[in-house]
C-alpha cells in the first residue's frame, strides 16, 4: 500500500489562511514568550461586551434557551434587526428578509454563495477586507480586483468600476466603512457607484460592519436606500462583533429581498443551522435596550476617536510615512512605500527589532502601506508609534 497522504481537495489547497489572523497570533505567541510587543493587529474592540447583553444571554441560558432554533434566527431577534433598518435609514424591512447567521463573515460567504456560479466575476476593490477573494474562490467565481489607492482616498470610483465590468461580472463588493483603510463613501459617492452596477444588472454585497464606528460627524449610508433598484439587487450585511463588542459571540446579519433572503436560510440550513440560542437572546437585548447599548457605544467611540486622532497625528509626524485621516473603523492605513522595501518585510523586521505587530497592506491586496488597528490602549499606540519612529529613522540612515 503506498504511504504517500492523500490528496487534499482543490478547495483546501487554494485557500490563503487570514493574514491578519496570522500576525495576531504572532504577537500574541511573542507576548506568552514574554516580550513585550505593541500589536496594531488586532480586528476587535479591545472592550468587553456590555454587562446588559451578558445578562440577558444568562438569563436566556438558565431559562433553558438551549434547544435548536430556527434557521435564519429566533423571530425577535429578525424582528429588531428589521426595526432597527427601519429607524435608523427609513427602510421598509420586514423580519422574513432577515438572516441571522455565524458571524457576518459567514453571512458575507452565504451572500456570495446564493448569487454567484463558478464562471462569474465578482468586482473587489482594493485595499480589500481579506477574506472576500477567498469566500468568492470558493463559490467557484473569480475576483477581480480594482486598486484604489491613497489618492483617491482609497475609494473606488465609477469610472474605475465601469472599466472592471466585464459580461462575467455578477456582483460588486462594497464596504463602507473600510476595513482596512476606514474609509467611509459619501451617500452621493456610492450612489454614483450604485448607477453603474444597476446598468449592469450586478448584484451588490454591501458588508456594513462598521456602520456605527463612524467619526467627524459623518453618517453611515445604507446603500439599500439609494434606490429602489439598489434595494432589489443589495445584500446587506452587518453585526453585532464590532458594534456592541461581541466579537467571540458569532453573530451576524444579512438583510436581502425576500428570494435571495430565501436562498440564503436554504444554505445556512446545510451548513450551520441556528447562531447558538442563547447568544441570540444577547444580541436581543443589544437592540431592545437601547439606551444602555448607546451609552456603551459613546464611550468606546470617545476612546476611539481619540486614539484615531492621535495615532494619526503621530504617524504622519514620521519622515517618510503618509497617513490618511479615516472617518470610520479602527484602523489607519498609512503609506510606506517611500522606504523602499517591500511591506511584508517592513511589517516582519519591525517585529523582530521594535516588537511591533502590523499588517501590510498587500494582505489586503495594497502593497507600500500599513494597516494599523487602534483598538488597543492609549500606552499601547504611545509606545507603539514611537518605536516605529526609531524604526522608520533607522531605514533612513
Ligand atoms: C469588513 C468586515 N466584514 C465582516 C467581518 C466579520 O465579522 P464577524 O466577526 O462578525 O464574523 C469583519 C471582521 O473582521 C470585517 O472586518
Amino acid at each position: 500500500m503506498s504511504s504517500a497522504p492523500l490528496p487534499l481537495s482543490t478547495w483546501a489547497r487554494n485557500i490563503s489562511p487570514s493574514p491578519t489572523l496570522a500576525v495576531d497570533a504572532k504577537a500574541k505567541a511573542l507576548q506568552a514568550a514574554g516580550e513585550d510587543v505593541c500589536s496594531f493587529a488586532a480586528g476587535e474592540p479591545d472592550f468587553d461586551t456590555p454587562e446588559h447583553i451578558k445578562e440577558a444571554c444568562i438569563a436566556a441560558l438558565k431559562s433553558g434557551k438551549t434547544k435548536y432554533a430556527p434557521t435564519p434566527g429566533i423571530e425577535p431577534l429578525r424582528q429588531a434587526v428589521a426595526e432597527r433598518y427601519v429607524a435608523e435609514y427609513g427602510l421598509k424591512a420586514a423580519a422574513a428578509q432577515v438572516i441571522v447567521s455565524p458571524g457576518g463573515k459567514f453571512n458575507c460567504y452565504l451572500g456570495i454563495l446564493a448569487t454567484c456560479s463558478p464562471g462569474d466575476e465578482v468586482i473587489i476593490p482594493a485595499p480589500f477586507w481579506v477574506s472576500y477573494p477567498e469566500m468568492v474562490k470558493l463559490a467557484g467565481a473569480t475576483p477581480k480586483f480594482v486598486l484604489c489607492d491613497d489618492r483617491t482616498g482609497f475609494k473606488l470610483t465609477p469610472a474605475q468600476l465601469a472599466a472592471a465590468i466585464t459580461p462575467k461580472t455578477k456582483l460588486l463588493v462594497l464596504n463602507s466603512p473600510s476595513n482596512p483603510t476606514g474609509a467611509v463613501y459619501t451617500r452621493e459617492e456610492l450612489a454614483a457607484l450604485v448607477d453603474v452596477a444597476v446598468k449592469h444588472n450586478l448584484y451588490l454585497l454591501s458588508d456594513e460592519m462598521y456602520e456605527h464606528l463612524i467619526y467627524d460627524g459623518a453618517k453611515p449610508t445604507c446603500v439599500a436606500t439609494l434606490s429602489p433598484e439598489a434595494e432589489a439587487r443589495t445584500i446587506t450585511v452587518a453585526g453585532f462583533s464590532k458594534t456592541y463588542a461581541m466579537t467571540g459571540w458569532r453573530i451576524g446579519t444579512t438583510l436581502a429581498p425576500l428570494p435571495i433572503a430565501k436562498a440564503i436560510s436554504e444554505l445556512q440550513s446545510q451548513m450551520s443551522s441556528n447562531v447558538t440560542t442563547f447568544a441570540q437572546y444577547g444580541a436581543l437585548a443589544a437592540l431592545k435596550e437601547k439606551e444602555k447599548t448607546k451609552a456603551s457605544l459613546a464611550t468606546m467611540m470617545t476612546a476611539f476617536d481619540r486614539r484615531r486622532k492621535n495615532l494619526h497625528a503621530e504617524l504622519n509626524r514620521i519622515p517618510g510615512v503618509n497617513c490618511l485621516l479615516a472617518q470610520g473603523a479602527f484602523y489607519l492605513f498609512p503609506n510606506i512605500s517611500s522606504f523602499g522595501l517591500k511591506d511584508t518585510e517592513f511589517c516582519s523586521r519591525l517585529l523582530e527589532t521594535e516588537k511591533v505587530a502590523a499588517v501590510p497592506g498587500s494582505a489586503f491586496g495594497a502593497e507600500g502601506y500599513l494597516r494599523l488597528s487602534y483598538a488597543t490602549s492609549d500606552e499601547i499606540i504611545a509606545k507603539g508609534v514611537s518605536r516605529m519612529a526609531k524604526f522608520c529613522a533607522s531605514l533612513r540612515k
